[in-house]
């Protein structure tokens, strides 16, 4: 049995691990195990690599993926489901596990539609796979936001200072919403909670007039939707394979609106990718261990079409179908839940 697997999309911490578990658990099964390189990429290039436990079992506190990524897209290149299974059956290949968000494991469900073996693994920051409760990477992004707001307050509260934290977060703001709880922060704004720039201000001015001194932290996730601005707020008109724009400067644009109407001393800060490289949790190690083998497992199995996920602590797994052309969102109850805070 020859084993394939690929890391696309953004980098992720965690992803060493599962690759890791994947070639450890193959190497159990006597199957062989090869890298794609560059996501689905390396599968249209025929890009790929030997994997050999012994040579790559040193990775797992290593942060992003040494099989390298990319975003590219069969689905948006002519014939390139056809190449990508073409190139499959030149590889040998009897199964090909994919790691990634919903675009790579959209395109691993097309592929298994189209016939091919295919098991997915849920990665990504953004947090936003359905049918799990855990994607490879957010943790560590979270801790790393966490820390990073929290340097933000200790300068603020020097200075006497507003600012604004911009976090990633296309459609989903969970990573804002998790780092900005556990930091402590003043306010939270997420894509699914649209707000006007009054709010926002009027928010600001009252935090000052109660609490004295001018020390407010907002984190505000990159995609965050302004009700009164023809959004999203971008860093420019780039857009990739899978139709997605650069996001980028939504802090910046909030601090203007909030020194401009409050006159207090405002600064943005963007982490952007620095919370999304470095080593990985201990969770992230952990469960993407899990998932890795557990992947191996379904292809052992012959369970293909299926994505491996966590719920509540087991590793199940759900069709891939099932699991992506969709968004995990913050759900309302959740926001209304950390919105004690924001007083
Ligand atoms: O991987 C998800 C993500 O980190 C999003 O939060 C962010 O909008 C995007 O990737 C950034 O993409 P890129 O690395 O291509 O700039």
């Amino acid at each position: 049995m020859k084993v394939g697997v690929l890391t696309g999309g953004g980098d992720a911490p965690g992803l060493n691990s599962a690759i890791r578990a994947v070639v450890k658990k193959c190497e159990q099964y006597g199957f062989e195990a090869v890298g794609i390189k560059r996501g689905w990429a390396g599968l249209l290039e025929l890009d790929t690599t030997e994997l050999k436990y012994e040579e790559i079992k040193n990775i797992i506190h290593r942060g992003g993926t040494f099989l390298k990524t990319s975003r590219t897209n069969p689905l948006k290149i002519s014939g390139g489901i056809e190449k990508a299974s073409q190139n499959f059956k030149k590889l040998g290949l009897d199964a090909l596990i994919a790691i990634g968000g919903d675009d790579t494991l959209g395109v691993a469900a097309a592929l298994s539609k189209a016939g091919l073996n295919v098991v997915g693994i849920p990665k990504t920051i953004d947090h936003d796979v359905p049918e799990t409760e855990f994607t490879i990477g957010f943790d560590t992004a979270v801790n790393q936001a966490m820390r990073l707001i929290e340097n933000l307050q200790d300068t603020a509260a020097s200075h006497d200072r507003v600012f604004v934290v911009e976090i990633m977060g296309r459609h989903a703001g969970w990573i804002a919403l998790y780092s900005g709880i556990a930091a402590g922060a003043d306010l939270i704004l997420i894509p699914e909670e649209p707000f006007s720039i009054k709010e926002l201000t009027d928010f600001v001015k009252k935090k000052i007039e109660k609490e004295g001194g001018q020390s407010v932290v907002i984190v505000v996730a990159e995609g965050a939707v302004i009700t009164d601005y023809k959004g999203p707020i971008k860093k420019d008109a780039t857009i990739d394979q899978f139709g997605h724009v650069r996001l980028g400067g939504i802090g910046e644009f909030l601090a203007k609106e909030i020194q401009e109407a409050t006159g207090a001393e405002t600064r943005s800060a963007v982490p952007a990718h620095a919370i999304r490289g470095g080593p990985p949790t201990a969770l992230d190690r952990f469960v993407s261990t899990r998932l890795g083998l557990a992947a191996v497992d379904l292809i052992k199995e012959g369970k293909f079409g299926y994505m491996v996920a966590l719920r509540c602590g087991e590793i199940v797994s759900v069709p891939l179908a099932k699991a992506t052309g969709r968004t995990k969102t913050v759900s309302k109850e959740l926001y209304e839940e950390a919105k004690v805070f924001f007083k």
